[in-house]
């Protein structure tokens, strides 16, 4: 397996305690920034595009979250962020999970929205490779169209996210489906996180069912729940004020 980082593209806000946002799939920083007024003035806001998406290096092969992990190591080091709060959505917190395995010393908190910690099961898999497949046939139309709908509880967000999700590489849109398919199963260690965590979770979300997120939680070392109303998959953009104010609990007090 190649770990070799690729420089990602971010944007950065605000100044204070470092926290970087990862976004999930097929999705790209912009959806941080319903957050930014609300937290710039606390913390230095750092939201790369993943590899693959946004306006990040496209590569070929499969995009482990080991993989994703070590470009955000690279961020922090050409940004020289010693530590940081990671705050990872869906496939980002997959990949914030690699992160916080990979590199314990360099992580001060970790916020996992809308994300588990099981690997997929055989169906999510063999569903991934069709995904694949159709993506490889007829592009991102479909995924756009059948995603969208699915992301948000709110009607208003469909056509902003099914423009983000147009805006994809197939190439990246690929890679990354096969990384989330072969990511190992992260909660037998997740015990061994030892810094503050929240785990954000939207009522209405279709995507992870509600006990992964509750089962995450109990397995975590020094980790809460925030189960959010009115919000879905992606409650950063459904409820910004709850998760601005999750976030801020993270901050050291010290
Ligand atoms: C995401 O939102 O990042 C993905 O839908 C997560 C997944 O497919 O497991």
């Amino acid at each position: 397996m190649t770990h070799l980082p690729v420089d990602l593209a971010y944007e950065e806000h605000g100044a204070g305690t470092p926290l970087v946002l990862v976004h999930g799939f097929p999705l790209d920083r912009t959806i941080w920034r319903p957050l930014v007024p609300l937290l710039e003035s606390k913390f230095r806001m750092v939201m790369p595009d993943l590899r693959g998406f946004g306006l990040s290096p496209v590569t070929e092969g499969v995009y482990s979250m080991r993989l994703l992990a070590e470009d955000l190591r690279a961020l922090l080091d050409r940004l020289n962020i010693e530590r940081a709060i990671l705050a990872g959505h869906s496939m980002g917190g997959y990949a914030s999970l690699a992160f916080a395995q990979a590199y314990p010393q360099r992580l001060a908190g970790l916020a996992l929205i809308a994300s588990q910690a099981a690997a997929d099961s055989p169906e999510t898999r063999a569903s991934r490779e069709k995904t694949i497949e159709e993506v490889k046939r007829r592009g991102l139309k479909p995924l756009a169209d059948k995603m969208s709908a699915k992301l948000t509880c709110q009607p208003e967000l469909v056509q902003p996210l099914r423009e983000v999700i147009m805006r994809c590489h197939k190439q990246g849109v690929i890679g990354a489906l096969k990384g989330m398919a072969e990511r190992p199963n992260a909660q037998e260690w997740l015990s061994t996180i030892t810094v503050p965590s929240v785990v954000i979770a939207g009522s209405e979300d279709a995507i992870i069912p509600p006990d992964r997120p509750r089962l995450m939680t109990q397995l975590l070392g020094r980790a809460w729940l925030v189960e959010v109303d009115k919000a879905a998959h992606l409650p950063m953009m459904e409820q910004p004020a709850v998760v601005a104010s999750a976030l801020m609990q993270l901050i050291p007090t010290v």
